[in-house]
């Protein structure tokens, strides 16, 4: 099994494969105790789109998650829940009590933008925003140009612009899809190990890049390691290679996901983390950093092949 010891206080524990030796290592509550800030690379404020093409893969989860953890690291964060109809993202951010308006009602000019943004009170420097009412359907001409505008006014806030605007994207690859990539200028794909995903999400890589989106990078989520040393789980290795995508992160597949969600508790917050908490930090960490775990990859032994080689084992 997994040990929390093998994230040890090494800097970048992705990037040495080997075994920390016993000695030296040091039970590490939280990545956020490495001991410097991660540098934000590019133009703020950077607005990510977390998409998938299939559903129900972790988008949702990846943005509360990696969303809240770069509110800790420090950045301001918005969350826009583009799940029209169907959004979730304020039930797993324990926030749906707090969502009085919404964007429609904003474009409506039935309340100020402001009003609409639901300020987190565990971290004050992440919002959230939902385009529309749970079941309500999007008022006809909303689009791409909506988000866009909408994006355009959250840069030009008198409080100031955020670093980050998190789009949660809608499964499908149809309006709702195409509304919620317009305004990104960078993506991160969201899949599981299996083939039905994979085939999804290439499709969505497909569609990104013509949308003109170059920076895509790919979170591969519920990896178990039992089946994939069976045999009977694609490896990580695998579904990069299939992809032909930088990877941002490996989330284990861990009940603890499912519980948080269940309480409106993100998993990062959780004290002592898991294990799927800790991935979902590290991914947020080479966000803004833009790195990527390419260097793992090229590497790595064969024989080695597995999500285990990521953690040092
Ligand atoms: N690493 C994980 N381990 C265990 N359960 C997980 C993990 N990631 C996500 N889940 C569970 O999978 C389900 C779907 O997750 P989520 O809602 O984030 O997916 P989604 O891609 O946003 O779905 P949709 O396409 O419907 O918007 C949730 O019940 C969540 O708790
Ligand atoms: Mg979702």
């Amino acid at each position: 099994m997994f040990s929390l010891q093998l994230f040890s206080a090494n800097p970048n524990p992705f990037l040495h494969p080997k075994p920390y030796p016993k000695s030296k290592r040091t039970h590490v509550s939280s990545v956020l105790r490495w001991n410097r800030k991660p540098e934000l690379a590019g133009e703020t404020p950077r607005v990510v789109v977390i998409t998938s093409g299939k559903g129900g893969v972790g988008k949702t989860t990846t943005t509360a998650n990696v969303g809240l953890s770069l509110a800790r690291l420090g950045f301001s964060v918005v969350a826009i829940d583009a799940d029209v109809g169907l959004r979730n993202l304020d039930l797993l951010l324990g926030l749906e009590s707090r969502v009085n308006y919404t964007v429609v009602e904003v474009l409506n000019g039935d309340c100020r933008l402001d009003q609409a943004l639901v300020r987190d009170k565990r971290w004050s420097n992440f919002e959230l925003l939902c385009i529309s009412k749970p079941r309500s359907k999007l008022p006809i001409g909303f689009g791409g140009k909506a988000l866009v505008w909408l994006v355009d006014a959250l840069k030009a806030r008198e409080a100031g612009s955020p670093d980050f605007i998190i789009i949660d994207c809608p499964a499908g690859i149809d309006a709702g899809f195409i509304t919620a990539i317009t305004p990104a200028n960078e993506a991160v794909l969201v899949t599981t190990p299996d083939i039905t995903s994979l085939r999804d999400a290439d499709r969505v890589t497909g569609l990104l890049e013509c949308d003109g989106i170059r920076d895509i990078k790919m979170i591969v989520n519920r990896v178990r390691t039992d089946m994939i040393k069976g045999e009977d789980m694609m490896s990580v290795l695998d579904v990069q290679e299939m992809l032909g995508l930088a990877l941002l992160g490996v989330i284990p597949e861990d009940s603890e996901v499912i519980r948080s969600t269940n309480r409106g508790y993100p998993l990062v917050l959780n004290k002592p983390p898991t294990l799927a908490g800790l991935a979902f930090e590290q991914a947020a960490w080479r966000l803004v950093e833009q790195d990527s775990m390419k260097a793992v990859t090229v590497e790595e032994e064969p024989k080695k092949r597995g999500f285990f080689s990521f953690f040092g084992g």
